[in-house]
């Protein structure tokens, strides 16, 4: 029999999961389940790099677990756990800090972006943020990792740190390698930044439909579109990405004519999104609703995810530490 890869990937538990982070990785993540061994962390060691309220760490940490187990990351198919719970993540960090070039780290632009936008909290776990994530996926010598495309500077990092580290203490960690989605970036409902937790740009998945419909209405489109006579250019548009997520060929074959032929208007195609967003969502958003009312459920498949993985991570752990010289 040979050996399933192993994938890994992680999320923040910063705010409610949203559109973007569904179709960027989740559902990309959820489809992969069966054809590989999926790892799947909820990573608050690196969401605490941000200012952030500790007595709403835990009720983030369980609607990031039930949103996620909703779109598909069964926890009897898959190992789904919180990354504090397993503390081989922050020593494998520490060891591999010490092959990590600063420089290597100072290129990273999440961290100039960040420490642009919290320029009172420029703190150094948010410039080893990337060394964590190497861990991360090399603890458990992950193959592929299922990534949007603004985590590629990391994993060619982490790239960066196998090779380095593999050079000097022998071949102990694979080559990750990322698994994109199909969905390119989904912008933020302003069209000004990407979708995102923190910028309140976004439709989370456990939105109620009238609450989808309110924040898709005034959604930004393609800003030549004035009039339902103006034709616009569906390639722009990021109403028209979000089709390509939810809707049926021929819807999305549709929608992208006749906005070309300038036969269809925007909230006509807003409309037609909206119902093929809602029929895919409903189901997540029940499921979810059930899970976090029903907490100790959720924490007993976490726990569990933790056990196996921590059975895996104390191997490594004891593999790199003879690599490294710290025991016999
Ligand atoms: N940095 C990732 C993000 O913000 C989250 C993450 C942490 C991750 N560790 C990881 C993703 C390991 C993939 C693999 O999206």
């Amino acid at each position: 029999m040979t050996k399933k890869k192993v994938a890994f990937s992680g999320i923040q538990p910063s705010g409610d999961i949203h559109v973007g982070n569904y179709l960027g990785a989740i559902k990309n993540w959820a489809r992969m389940i069966d054809e590989v061994d999926c790892i799947f962390c909820i990573v608050d060691l690196h969401a605490i790099t941000v200012m952030y309220d500790p007595a709403e760490m835990q009720e983030r940490i369980l609607r990031a677990a039930a949103v996620n187990i909703a779109c598909g990351l069964d926890p009897a198919r898959c190992r789904i756990f919180v990354q504090s719970r397993v503390p081989e993540h922050t020593e494998l960090c520490w060891l591999l800090n010490t092959v990590t070039p600063i420089g290597s780290l100072e290129r990273m632009t999440q961290f100039k972006d960040k420490s642009q936008q919290q320029q009172e909290n420029v703190n150094t776990g948010l410039f080893d943020y990337p060394v964590l994530m190497a861990a991360d996926i090399m603890l458990y010598k992950a193959n592929v990792v299922p990534v949007g495309d603004d985590q590629l500077q990391h994993l060619e990092l982490c790239r960066e740190i196998v090779r380095k580290f593999n050079a000097r203490f022998g071949d102990v960690f694979p080559e990750p390698q990322e698994r994109l989605s199909q969905a390119p970036r989904i912008m933020g409902l302003d069209g000004k930044a990407k979708m995102s937790k923190s910028l309140g740009n976004h439709i989370s998945l456990i939105d109620e439909p009238d609450a989808v419909w309110k924040k898709l209405a005034p959604a930004f489109t393609d800003p030549a579109r004035q009039r339902r006579s103006d034709p616009g250019n569906p390639d722009i548009c990021n109403i028209f990405t979000m089709h390509r997520g939810f809707s049926p060929p021929e819807v999305v074959q549709r929608v992208n004519g006749e906005c070309r032929g300038a036969e269809i208007g925007c909230v006509e195609c807003k409309k037609m999104l909206l119902e093929h967003m809602l029929k895919e969502l409903e189901p997540i958003r029940t499921r979810a609703k059930e899970l976090i009312a029903e907490p100790e459920r959720v924490y007993s498949a976490l726990s569990e995810g933790a056990a196996k993985c921590g059975t895996v991570a104390e191997a490594t752990m004891d593999e790199v530490r003879r690599a490294m010289g710290l025991r016999k």
